[in-house]
């Protein structure tokens, strides 16, 4: 999904907004007109008790004639939502009953309830909101009945007519529905307004592409009341059966409902939350907050994605594409509600039917992740409070002299006078460009933080960042156009860029390329860019209209939606924030990583804290300001896991917790998970104390060392499954349910994870455990360190932890490609490569390496980079040169480790001739002194 390139003059590239309020102007002579105006009353209160009387038996009627289902939805499943059980509202069980009143989160009446023809069943000690809703939609009640359909090869089209009011204001009259089948795997439902346009997603989408006969999907349509129901060819299982409560489409709120198939969803961020959502009356809401990790909340992005697990273990996925407010329901049908207040609906259905089918058909639409540079996957160091360049020099120095590997440095807001972007404090900072000179002559790089606020209040030809963006009129403005919304940062008063024009990007470009020249950072970390104010809407409050206080708003911290923002009322060159306040840090991603690869001419390194899908195309994330608490350790790794389920695999956690103090052994047991988050960087909070690697005891640096060494050993088999995620959108750190689809075991496991699907990540997330439980999917898999077998059933296992340990598997039948240790990664890689082989039970393996220069753009694409496959089979192991490319260097193959071999080899040979080894009991087989260049196809070969 590319951004579509706007210019700032453009009209908004896809519809409107909804209606801003319109000025009235009084009559100024009311008393000549007032005979006029007396006769229209009473002519106009005439016809209205008419209508009235009309339209509440028209009413009447619809509920009363209700045409049975079309055939196929009369399955036993939905016999709770069919038209037979409509007697009584009591009938309907709970599990079943769809909000028909959702802005009202209590207190709600019977009168008001059926005054929307609804049915009205309190439940005494439900709280009401996020349970069982006391006032429900009555059985087939019709909101839109569907005109006869288009129906043809590439999908149905039909329009809605409106047969009953929401009860919202502004229902849409005549929606239109089409089902575009895109492509084998993806169907695309979208419910849009055919009369008026409506704000859409300013993003560009992939076409269609052909469709076969082989479609894994079948859709059906119910006309009245209008509904629809996807099934999975294959099996016949219904996916969405959309028919179980009416669709609601008024102006400012969106409803729909249907029933799912399985309790096992994942995805809906960005949330903390176990990996496994929780479908008994669950509430997810989407309005991108500065929030911290915590329960039960909106935090710092919006992704409206979900991954359904089916009984047989096949996977589907469903993506809004909607960048409003929303919250989302999951009650215990089990169902889903989408409640947006904006837009249209827009939905991609993806089918699978793996979970990796999933994710890369996703992101097939929304973008592909980027290619992150090599370095980028070291070890990365930050804080809040290195005020001084002297400072953030002592760390650096301090990691070098304990041999700590590191390649980034990061300062946060310190580094800048009087915290203004693009500036840096000359006094306390005077020698940063000697410290970064000093880095980059140590191969390592540097990183600063750009907040998205501009300081607003210099004296006009001080702050050139201020002053050419007025100039330019890069700002977001007041409702009313005229003026540049200001609000509060870290700077004080702040005007906010809009990212989403040509203008501010290339203004944006130029604020960067200015600030590189004096401080050369490699990567930027864009903070604050939900956007982040700290006032509510701005210094002059937001007027009181529909789109700062519509007629329902999403369940969001603050309660109102501009709360800790920008007014939503506030205007972008586009549309209003109302509709672009979601893609934020979409926008901003784009710039930056635009302007980075204009300046640098090298692959860009973003890290942003708010995100939309198909960021991962230009940044990565981190889940922002966590605790330094155990409970935000573990709760990480569902956080990471559902990044890589959004497309953003370049995703980590603050290592040793953001807020409060860490304690020593906390700190070391997250340095061991932290090495296996994709994106790898402790950060902490002001004034907290110190949690570098170095300030701790001799006994927790070996430990933080060893886990450390891991990381860069790793790295080249890393490197090579973000290649993957960047070709074909496959994760990173995947959940071991995506490998293990029908071990109903791995469902709900969030506290393991895996690097693809080869390495299995056991980490201690208790205080004071030196031992470790986990699950290990029937097979064998062997421990990284020692190479010892472990063969499962498909059982839990106690581990050995001791504070020293992290526990890390190798699934049999892999082959996963390593480098030495190294104090950076341009040192890394220098040495030589290495293969661990894990050997199936039949002495099967295989694996690959992916390989660049480290940092060029688009590589991949120019052709500029090796690839290679590994196969086992047969006591060899041989490698295929898939893509060459002599331009680019690569080290020599050093050392092959083998595990799973079943006896003493008598020789082994390298494409023909002797070389040393070490065989040991356990059936590892040592190759210590391969020596083969890597440009050869080699063979490696073992006789018993
Ligand atoms: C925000 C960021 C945090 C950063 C701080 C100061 O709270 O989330 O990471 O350290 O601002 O810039």
């Amino acid at each position: 999904m590319k951004i579509t390139p706007f210019s700032g003059d453009e009209e908004p590239l896809l519809g409107t907004t909804p209606s801003q309020p319109k000025l009235r102007t009084r009559p100024r002579d009311l008393c000549r007109r007032s005979l006029v105006l007396i006769a229209v009353l009473m002519m106009a209160l005439l016809v209205f008790s008419l209508a009235k009387m009309f339209l509440s038996e028209a009413l009447i009627d619809l509920y009363g004639s209700l045409n049975p289902f079309p055939a196929p939805l009369q399955d036993a499943r939905f016999r709770f939502t069919s038209l037979s059980d409509h007697d009584s509202c009591d009938s309907i069980p709970k599990t079943h009953r769809f909000d028909c009143f959702p802005d009202f989160s209590s207190g709600i009446t019977k009168d008001q309830c059926e005054s929307r023809n609804c049915c009205f069943v309190p439940v005494p000690g439900q709280h009401v909101g996020i349970g069982v809703p006391w006032c429900f939609f009555p059985p087939g009640a019709v909101h839109y009945e569907a005109e006869t359909p288009k129906v043809g090869p590439q999908g149905i089209s039909s329009r809605l007519a409106i047969r009953a009011r929401s009860g919202f204001p502004d229902d849409v009259v005549h929606p239109l529905f089409t089902a575009a089948y895109e492509n084998d795997g993806r169907l695309r439902l979208r419910i849009n307004d055919s009369e008026h346009a409506r704000f859409e997603v300013p993003l560009n989408l992939p076409p269609p592409s052909t469709t076969s006969p082989r479609l894994l999907y079948t859709v059906e349509l119910s006309r009245k009341p209008f509904g629809f129901v996807v099934k999975r060819k294959a099996t016949g299982t219904v996916l969405l059966n959309a028919t179980v409560a009416p669709l609601v489409f008024a102006n400012q709120l969106l409803q729909l409902s249907w029933e799912m198939p399985t309790h096992l969803l994942y995805g809906l961020g960005e949330h903390r939350a176990p990996l496994l959502l929780n479908t008994t009356w669950s509430r997810r809401t989407m309005w991108a907050g500065d929030q911290g990790p915590k329960e039960n909340t909106n935090l710092y992005g919006s992704q409206p994605f979900y991954l359904a697990l089916e009984d047989d273990g096949s996977a589907h996925g469903v993506f809004l594409l909607n960048s409003n407010a929303m919250d989302v329901v999951l009650q215990p049908a089990p169902a889903i509600t989408w409640r947006p207040i904006g837009g249209i609906f827009d939905f991609y259905v993806f089918l699978g039917p793996r979970p990796e089918d999933v994710i890369q058909q996703f992101l097939a639409v929304v973008g592909m992740p980027l290619m992150p540079p090599y370095w980028g996957l070291g070890f990365h160091l930050c804080r809040w409070g290195y005020d001084s360049s002297n400072a953030t020099l002592s760390v650096i120095q301090a990691m070098r002299d304990a041999q700590m590997p590191q390649d980034v440095q990061w300062n946060d807001i310190d580094y800048m006078h009087n915290r203004e972007d693009f500036s840096y404090n000359k006094k306390n900072f005077n020698s940063l460009p000697d410290v970064i000179e000093d880095l980059h002559n140590h191969g390592q790089k540097y990183i600063v933080i750009v907040d998205p606020a501009i300081s607003s209040s210099q004296t006009p030809g001080s702050y050139k960042p201020f002053d050419e963006g007025a100039k330019r009129g890069v700002f977001i403005r007041d409702s009313s156009g005229n003026k540049i919304l200001i609000g509060k940062v870290w700077p004080g008063l702040t005007a906010f860029p809009d990212f989403s024009t040509s203008v501010a990007q290339e203004w944006w470009f130029e604020c960067l390329r200015d600030f590189h020249r004096q401080v050369a950072f490699d990567g930027l970390w864009i903070d604050m860019n939900e956007p982040s104010n700290f006032v509510d809407g701005s210094v002059n409050g937001c007027p009181n209209n529909t789109l700062e206080n519509p007629p329902y708003t999403p369940a969001i911290q603050g309660e109102k939606l501009n709360y800790k923002t920008v007014c939503t009322s506030a205007r972008h060159a586009h549309s209003s924030h109302y509709n672009l306040h979601n893609l934020y840090g979409l926008f901003e991603a784009n710039a930056t990583y635009r302007a980075l690869e204009r300046l640098l001419n090298k692959r860009p390194f973003v890290i942003s804290r708010s995100t939309f899908p198909g960021q991962g195309r230009y940044s990565g994330h981190w889940t922002g300001d966590n605790w330094s608490h155990w409970w935000d350790l573990r709760m990480s790794i569902p956080a990471i896991l559902n990044f890589n389920i959004f497309g953003i695999p370049l995703v980590g956690a603050d290592i040793c917790g953001f807020m409060d103090d860490t304690t020593e052994e906390l700190c070391v047991r997250w340095m061991q998970l932290g090495v296996f988050y994709p994106f790898s960087r402790n950060h902490n909070d002001i004034h907290k104390k110190s949690q570098e690697p170095v300030a701790f005891s001799t006994f927790s640096q070996r430990a933080i060392r060893m886990a450390l060494d891991m990381r860069y050993i790793l790295l080249p088999f890393l490197y090579t499954l973000f290649n993957r995620a960047h070709l074909q959108g496959t994760t990173v750190a995947r959940p071991l349910f995506f490998e293990f689809p029908n071990d109903k075991m791995t469902h709900g496991i969030d506290q393991q994870f895996l690097w693809g699907s080869s390495l299995l990540i056991t980490p201690v997330l208790e205080q004071g455990a030196t031992k470790v439980t986990g699950y290990f999917p029937s097979g064998t898999w062997y421990d990284l360190f020692t190479g010892f077998a472990l063969v499962s059933r498909g059982e839990n296992v106690s581990l050995e932890a001791p504070l020293d340990k992290i526990n890390v598997h190798i699934r049999a039948n892999s082959i996963v490609p390593v480098q030495g240790t190294a104090l950076t990664t341009v040192a890394g890689r220098q040495t030589a490569l290495g293969i661990r082989v894990a050997l199936s039970a039949s002495g099967m393996a295989s694996g690959e390496l992916y390989w660049d220069d480290g940092d060029g753009v688009d590589t991949q694409e120019k052709g500029l980079y090796w690839m290679f496959s590994f196969i086992a089979g047969q006591n060899t192991i041989h490698s295929v040169i898939e893509h060459q490319n002599s331009g680019i260097q690569i080290p020599r193959l050093g050392f092959a480790i083998i595990m799973g071999v079943e006896a003493r080899p008598s020789t082994v040979t390298l494409n023909g001739a002797s070389i040393p080894f070490s065989y040991s009991h356990d059936g590892i087989l040592m190759l210590p002194k391969v020596n083969a260049p890597m440009s050869k196809a080699f063979t490696i070969a073992w006789k018993s």
